[in-house]
């Protein structure tokens, strides 16, 4: 690919990339997403969103020109100063790309011949959702379902913590909670409900997904944790034991251990 040079900051080829740091760019009504970092615009490449353009500093795009071939955005190269001034803050990655939307699923397209989903309830830091999302790509869930209260998974930080896994694990909103979820159970899923409290059963005590069975995850917000009313749809409530006076562990974390332990074989398991 042959890059176009970006001397000046206000060019309106890169408006996509200006003030990455302002709260109002974040909304999810605007039609794009930034992925930032080489490894997330690797795998922006490989996921179904049709890249919109690239910003490199000129020894990023050194690295990534091969990858490039074959894109038809437009590429850019900037100075790092060029780069920072865009973005509003200091770029030290040197790699930004943009990228469309696509329409979100309905929530029950997702679940068609899915066996582990995990859900989430109104998870509202963007990096923790990355990592979540990042965790069940690593141990097979098929989908992330969202309560209406959940942040943006596409927002630059959840797609860059999630190490670009948000761009490929499928995910979609459930409007009605937790009506949605207790539907799910209806239909035969295994609600498994993920909580610190003390009277929950221990994790080791509880089964792995058996063949033909489906479990749905539920994990809840790192302040409250989940509702009364999302715990009480739930089949099974679970806790990962801790040390006593350690109140929970960050959501994330949670979510390792729980799809590690309840989830999939991995291979070599
Ligand atoms: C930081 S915790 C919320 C803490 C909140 N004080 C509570 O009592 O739920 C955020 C979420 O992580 C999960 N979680 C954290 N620690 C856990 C544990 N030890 N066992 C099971 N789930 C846990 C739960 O889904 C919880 O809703």
């Amino acid at each position: 690919v042959q890059p176009v040079e970006i001397q000046d900051p206000t060019d309106p080829r890169v408006a996509d990339y200006v003030g990455l740091r302002d709260a109002e760019l974040r909304r999810p009504d605007r039609g794009w997403f930034i992925a930032e970092g080489m490894l997330v615009i690797r795998q922006l490449l490989r996921s179904p969103y049709p890249v919109r353009s690239v910003l490199l500093a000129p020894r990023r795009f050194a690295t990534l020109a091969a990858e490039l071939e074959g894109v038809e955005a437009p590429v850019y190269v900037a100075a790092p100063a060029v780069l920072n001034a865009v973005a509003g803050f200091d770029i030290h990655r040197g790699a930004l790309a943009s990228a469309d939307r696509v329409p979100t699923p309905g929530y029950r397209e997702l679940l068609a011949g899915a066996r582990m989903v995990v859900v989430l309830e109104a998870i509202n830091d963007h990096e923790n959702l990355g990592a979540i999302f990042r965790n069940a790509a690593a141990f097979g869930a098929d989908a992330v379902l969202l309560c209406p209260r959940c942040c943006d998974p596409l927002y630059r930080r959840s797609v860059r913590v999630s190490m670009g896994q948000v761009l490929h694990v499928p995910f979609a909103r459930v409007p009605s909670w937790p009506d949605d979820l207790a539907a799910l159970g209806a239909d035969g899923w295994r609600v498994v409900a993920l909580t610190p409290d003390p009277s929950a059963r221990p994790l080791a005590s509880v089964a792995r997904l058996a063949p033909q069975e489906r479990v749905a995850i539920l994990l809840g917000a790192e302040d409250v944790g989940l509702s009364a009313a999302a715990v009480g749809v739930a089949g099974e409530r679970v806790r990962i034991p801790m040390v006593a006076g350690v109140d929970s562990l960050n959501v994330a974390s949670a979510s390792a251990i729980a799809f590690h332990h309840l989830g999939l074989p991995m291979p070599g398991d």
